[in-house]
């Protein structure tokens, strides 16, 4: 098996707590729980990622891939998805702007 993913949301930014990201750490935490994904998953608590209009935001390593206006309900399918390995839950992306 390969490295866990590791999610980081956050919870440390002047906007994304307002928004609840607290409630979305917790959420991402029972769910590794609730989906025995001890080994694929973790989650942390992280500083402000600079998409401070998109939160509560989640970033996923290795992949790097954004999440924004994240909600406890996304929170199952995001740790389901990541614990299956590469895929991405693509509604939630943050896309980037083109220049
Ligand atoms: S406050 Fe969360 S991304 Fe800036």
């Amino acid at each position: 098996m390969g490295k866990p993913a590791k999610i980081f949301v956050c919870t440390r930014g002047k906007k994304c707590p307002k928004r609840g990201s607290e409630k979305i750490l917790e959420e991402l935490q029972a769910e590794i729980e609730r989906q025995g994904a001890e080994e694929s998953v973790e989650v942390k608590g992280c500083k402000c990622l600079d998409l401070c209009k998109k939160g509560p935001v989640v970033v996923v390593l290795p992949s790097k891939v954004k999440y924004g206006r994240v909600e406890t309900s996304d929170c199952a399918e995001i740790i389901k998805t990541h614990k299956a390995g590469e895929d991405t839950v693509e509604r939630l992306v943050i896309k980037k702007k083109k220049k």
